[in-house]
């Protein structure tokens, strides 16, 4: 009995060792030592054998079953961890790899712009004023001197919320709310949004970005307007720029001018940038109407003043050599990461 224990014990441990899955290694467990194992058959017949042998033969077949246990739990750690291993393997990260790139935002090439001239501005003494792009026809448009039949009141021109509301078509209307809600002297800038009803093109958006300047106060004068102009012209586009007025028309400025720059790709000689011009129109401007300082309280008699409009997406367009203002609002990071 003793030595087929030991045989017992011998092909076990011979099976044990040459498993190569826990599958493999749980048959083998309950091969021999399982309810219906071999090594529990042979303790069941220990029943047969004298009372001398029975001791011996137990304590040979314990020291069968704890060797095969340990076998058991040794070549079980070993599967563990080579099946770790192999895991490892497989779900192995190559730190070196170059990761997936999360493009950084950057400063949109309109807001650059309008960084630029405000920083000017603020140089100059001028505050930041802001208006609402829901605005009242009596703010875009009454108050500003707009004739009750002037073209761009049309529906064809500017977006109606309602009869008394619209989104406001020019940045015009923060002038009337920062007359109406300080005495001068006032000095103020305001960019922002504003909307037409024009279908996009190369050169129109139905959404685009002005400057408004406003400045009121005792004997402010069309040299004044001429003087601050000629300095922004000459921060924002260079220092040889020039600035040409010529006669125009707004309900809300008398006299009103269009303002050009001087060509800054070919200094005013004329080429395709200018189309042969030499001037590159970018704004309007005038002295504030009588009508518009009375309409907002303020003695036309004592105080004048002169206000402007940039449009910051033509300084944008033309400052970086855009050639279609679509490309400013289809949000491309192709095109926007150029700037
Ligand atoms: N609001 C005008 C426009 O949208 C631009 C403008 C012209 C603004 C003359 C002014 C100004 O303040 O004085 O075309």
């Amino acid at each position: 009995m003793k030595e087929k224990l030991e045989q017992i014990q011998k092909a076990a441990i011979e099976q044990i060792v040459s498993v190569t899955t826990a599958d493999e290694l749980e048959a083998a467990k309950v091969k021999y030592l399982g309810k219906k194992g071999e090594l529990t058959a042979i303790l069941r017949g220990m029943g047969a054998l004298t009372a001398e042998e029975r001791p011996i033969v137990g304590q040979v077949a314990n020291n069968v079953r704890e060797a095969i246990e340990q076998a058991v739990s040794d070549k079980r750690a070993l599967i563990t961890a080579a099946e770790r291993e192999k895991r490892f393997e497989k779900d192995k990260l190559d730190v070196t790899l170059p990761s997936k790139r999360r493009g950084l935002g950057r400063i949109h090439p309109i807001t650059k712009t309008i960084y630029e001239a405000r920083q000017i501005f603020l140089d100059m003494g001028f505050t930041i004023a802001e208006g609402p792009e829901i605005e009242l026809v009596e703010y875009n448009f009454d108050a500003l001197n707009a004739p009750k039949d002037h073209p761009s009141r049309d529906m064809t021109d500017t977006f109606y919320i309602d009869k008394l509301t619209v989104l406001r078509t020019q940045t015009s209307p923060v002038q009337v709310r920062e007359m109406r809600a300080n005495k001068p002297p006032i000095r103020i800038i305001s960019p922002g949004r504003v909307y037409r009803c024009d279908p996009p093109d190369a050169t129109h958006s139905p959404v685009f970005h002005q400057l408004e300047g406003l400045v009121v106060d005792k004997g402010v004068s069309m040299g004044d307007l001429k003087g601050t102009l000629d300095m922004f012209a000459r921060k924002m586009f260079g220092p040889e720029t020039r600035t040409r007025f010529r006669p125009h028309n707004f309900p809300f400025t008398e006299p009103s001018a269009e303002v050009d720059v001087s060509c800054f790709a070919c200094g005013g000689k004329g080429c395709r940038f200018c189309k042969g011009e030499g001037w590159i129109e970018i704004l309007g401007a005038g002295m504030v109407h009588p009508n518009v300082l009375e309409s907002c309280g303020i003695d036309s008699h004592v105080y004048t003043g002169f206000a402007f409009g940039v449009g910051m997406d033509r300084v944008t367009i033309l400052k970086n050599n855009i050639d279609d203002m679509r490309l400013l609002f289809e949000n491309d990071l192709r095109f926007l990461s150029q700037f």
